[in-house]
């Protein structure tokens, strides 16, 4: 039975609330037989700061890069506000992914039955929902040079960010989406705005050009940017994996995201290149949300975020496939057996903790061993 190398990185806030109930189901993983883990613990944004002055300390970054799956819960709080800059909490996330190089970001949006009423769009239109965005992570307009503000001297100043791709950023993002097509229904979407962008341009040909080579077996469909956002609000189960740059892909997975109800429903994945020996990719998991310091210390926070990315690196990292299936799956018997935490009771329901939510999907893994 293999042993899988886990870095748990609760962090603050709700954090490690949120933590204790992927410990739980990776006890009751292990105690079916499915793996062993080894589960090291180390300390990312507030916490670190607290503890060794900066953000995230060098032996954890050294840690989560020998690790089979690194698995963040959330960082800050007002209690580091003052903090510089430099070495704020969101820093340590930061310095995780870049040192990790994972340029590849994923957000599944999945509405689950139970919830279709929560969304904003009308039932019918989501229900079944489940797409998958690949959004690229390091590069773009975020970091492209020149990036500054300038004084023209004249009483007016500019403000310059640069949209910069190179074709191996394109192809290596877009083919982490069609290897994952290959996974679900195969079928892409790329997104850009060959209309008005040279990037754009370039993104286009490059997609095109590696699909043609290597996955002409994945059907591959082209959408401007401002189009698919539409499309996404109006028709969104059309679509199965969609693949586009670091801008695009923060707005898209915003606007996809909401369409399933609550942000403590939301998990991510960001990946790494594929090791060329052994094929293993660097890889972190985390929730979507953030803190939530409003709800933080009071065990209301919903866990299921932190739990879908536990089934997000069985799935991507540790080769389990069939179990990320299943843990999915008991998250939604949990919430089919009407179990709710606060963020998803409608009024006149009764809300649950988060170590209940842990338990209910610890419960339905138990009822499918
Ligand atoms: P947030 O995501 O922490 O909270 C937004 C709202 O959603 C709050 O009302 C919160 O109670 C609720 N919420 C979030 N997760 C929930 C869950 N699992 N269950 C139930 N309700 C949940 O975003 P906010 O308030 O903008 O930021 C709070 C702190 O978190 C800030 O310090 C911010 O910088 C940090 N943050 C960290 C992120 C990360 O670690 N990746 C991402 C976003 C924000
Ligand atoms: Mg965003």
């Amino acid at each position: 039975m293999p042993t899988h190398k886990l870095l748990l990185l609760p962090g603050d806030g709700i954090g490690p609330e949120v933590s204790a109930e992927v410990e739980k189901v990776l006890d009751r993983l292990a105690a079916d037989g499915s793996a062993r883990f080894e589960v090291e613990r180390g300390l990312v944004g507030g916490c670190a700061i607290d503890a060794h002055g900066v953000p995230v300390s060098d032996a954890d970054v050294a840690r989560a890069a020998a690790a089979d799956a690194v698995l963040l819960g959330a960082v800050g709080g007002p209690k580091w506000d003052g903090v510089p800059y430099e070495i704020r909490p969101e820093a340590g996330l930061l310095r995780l992914r870049k040192d990790l190089g994972l340029f590849a970001n994923l957000r599944p949006a999945i509405c689950h039955a139970a919830l279709a009423d929560a969304s904003s769009l009308k039932r019918e239109l989501v229900e079944g929902l489940d797409i998958l965005i690949v959004r690229e992570l390091t590069g773009g307009v975020y970091f492209g040079e020149p990036k500054e503000i300038v004084d023209l001297g004249n009483g007016q100043k500019r403000g310059i960010d640069t949209q910069v791709y190179d074709t191996y950023e394109i192809e290596r993002i877009a083919r982490v989406a069609f290897e994952l097509a290959r996974l679900r229904t195969g079928r892409v979407t790329s997104s850009e705005k060959r209309n008005v962008m040279k990037s754009g341009v370039l993104w286009h040909q490059t997609v095109t050009a590696l699909h043609a080579r290597d996955y002409s077996d994945v059907e591959l469909k082209h959408e401007l940017a401002d189009a698919l956002g539409m499309k996404l609000v109006q028709a969104p189960k059309r679509f199965d994996v969609i693949v586009t740059d670091n801008l695009f892909g923060d707005m898209l997975s915003d606007v996809a995201a909401m369409l399933t109800g609550s942000l403590g429903m939301l998990p991510s994945a960001s990946l790494g290149e594929a090791d060329p020996v052994s094929g293993r990719r660097r890889a972190l998991y985390e929730p979507v949300h953030g803190s939530a310091p409003d709800i933080a210390g009071r065990g209301v926070a919903n866990p299921l975020a932190m739990i879908g990315s536990l089934a997000m690196a069985l799935r991507y990292s540790l080769d389990m496939a069939a179990e990320a299936d299943r843990l999915e799956r008991a998250i939604s018997s949990a919430l089919d057996a009407g179990h709710r935490t606060a963020d998803l009771a409608r009024p006149g329901e009764t809300a649950i903790s988060t170590s209940q939510m842990g338990d209910a999907v610890v419960a339905a893994l138990s009822a499918s061993a």
